[in-house]
């Protein structure tokens, strides 16, 4: 079987799903839907007009399931969070049994550890390892790599800078709560500020073991989250619903890919945020909106930092307040959503490159179950991504020939 998705029931598993039902006619994959209880994915697939070829039983603490479900599969989608307390298993079983793994996992503790552990046996397996593979990372993480890629063969030079910005419409008519977040990423949220190594947090060289690479990072890219002013007069606030995700995660693209080309990798200074344009009368609400965004992000890196004994305390006070699995955007409010993202990089020489996409459907709930649907669709497919294996980034193991496929997900990507 091509790809299976696991964690089929979830508020973006059954989408995942119903992505892949809607691309199989014009690919031929095959694919299956896996879970702990398969009457349960069959009736929640059909509620929402999925049918699914094939059911197949998986709960995450049944290793002897998860080994066959891997041994019969190409390509592993994981939608079981939180990912630090159940996807470790999925992993092992993936790299032991010779399937590709993506999972949605924003928790950068949790992808460190598995950074740091199952990279050598991954390569050896031949097995591609990709986590953050949804609206964090991939959009920013291709944005960055098509530049790069740019850049190299108009001007011969590398980027010294990249800044990405995400512009989201908003849906018509009144927000709803469970319009943004669902209750699989809260638990995902109050899970991670639990973890030991929580403070990896913060570090944008989290995903790079080597000591003096990672220094380099540290130094010449430091994650900062107060608002800024684009040159367009556009207000900068930090990324939503994280900003400490990305940037781990293109840094060590930027290293992979220098890597592989036999290069140290120069780190590039990156930055993001969400452009919040609009009418100069509006600046002030703009500036507050921007500030109250940068406070959370401050209280969320300052929880990081907290002793362990706090955290622990924080952590289970939200697991138990914070919505958990079955909340999330009603199907009916997902599709409305348009966003787009763009990058403007520098070169050493002061050259420009841009590279943007334009999204349709809600970015995280969406968008990236479709992302997702079809990064497993080229990884099921020899030779459609690039020969490599190991703990990667979505950027590092699609390569930048998937963003012309990323149309099918209604994601269109164009270089400027
Ligand atoms: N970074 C991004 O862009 C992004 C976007 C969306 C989501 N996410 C992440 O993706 C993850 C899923 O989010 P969600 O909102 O879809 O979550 P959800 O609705 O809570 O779904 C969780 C899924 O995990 C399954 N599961 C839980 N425990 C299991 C077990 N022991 N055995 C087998 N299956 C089990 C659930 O199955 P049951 O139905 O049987 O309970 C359900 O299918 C979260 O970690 C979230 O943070 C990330």
């Amino acid at each position: 079987m091509d790809v299976v998705v696991l964690g089929a029931t979830g508020v973006t598993g059954r989408r995942v799903c119903a992505y892949l039902a809607e691309r199989a006619a014009a690919t031929g994959a095959t694919w299956g839907a896996a879970g702990r209880d398969p009457a349960r994915v069959e009736s929640v697939l059909a509620e929402a007009g999925v049918s699914t070829p094939e059911v197949l039983a998986a709960d995450l603490t049944d290793s002897a399931a998860l080994g066959a479900l891997a041994a019969r599969a190409r390509v592993v989608l994981n939608l079981a969070g939180p990912y630090t307390r159940h996807g470790r298993s999925v992993i092992d079983a993936c790299v032991t049994g010779g399937a590709h793994y993506a999972d949605l996992s924003g928790e950068i503790p949790f992808v460190r550890s598995v950074t740091l552990e199952a990279d050598v046996p991954a390569r050896q397996a031949g097995v591609k390892v990709v986590q953050v593979c949804g609206f964090e990372a991939l959009p920013p993480d291709l944005l960055v790599l098509l530049a790069a890629e740019t850049a190299r063969e108009r001007h011969g030079e590398h980027l010294v800078a990249a800044d990405v910005r995400v512009s989201i419409d908003a849906l018509p008519g009144l927000p709803r709560p469970s319009d943004g977040i669902s209750g699989g990423t809260f638990q995902s949220l109050a899970e991670s500020a639990g973890v030991d190594d929580a403070a990896v947090l913060t570090d944008p060289a989290a995903l790079i073991a080597d000591g003096p690479a990672a220094e380099a990072v540290r130094r010449t890219s430091p994650i900062l989250v107060r608002p800024r002013r684009a040159p367009d007069g556009a207000v900068i606030a930090p990324m939503s619903p994280a900003a400490f995700i990305n940037p781990a995660v293109i840094h060590r693209t930027g290293l992979l890919t220098a890597t592989a080309r036999g290069e140290l990798y120069a780190p590039l200074r990156y930055r993001e945020g969400v452009a919040l344009g609009g009418h100069p009368a509006t600046l002030p609400l703009r500036l507050g909106v921007a500030g109250m965004l940068s406070g959370t992000q401050g209280l969320i890196a300052g929880i990081a930092r907290a002793p362990a004994s706090v955290r622990r305390r924080v952590s289970a006070g939200l697991t138990r307040v914070l919505p958990s699995s079955g909340f999330g955007p009603a199907a009916d409010r997902l599709e409305a959503w348009r966003w787009s993202m763009r990058v403007d990089a520098t070169t050493a020489q002061g050259q420009d490159v841009r590279a943007e996409v334009h999204a349709e459907g809600h970015p995280g709930y969406l968008a990236t179950a479709r992302m997702l649907g079809e990064a497993g669709l080229l990884m099921a497919r020899p030779g459609d991504t690039p020969d490599a294996a190991g703990c990667l980034t979505p950027a590092a193991a699609l390569g930048t020939g998937a963003a012309e496929r990323m149309a099918a997900a209604r994601l269109f990507f164009s270089v400027g």
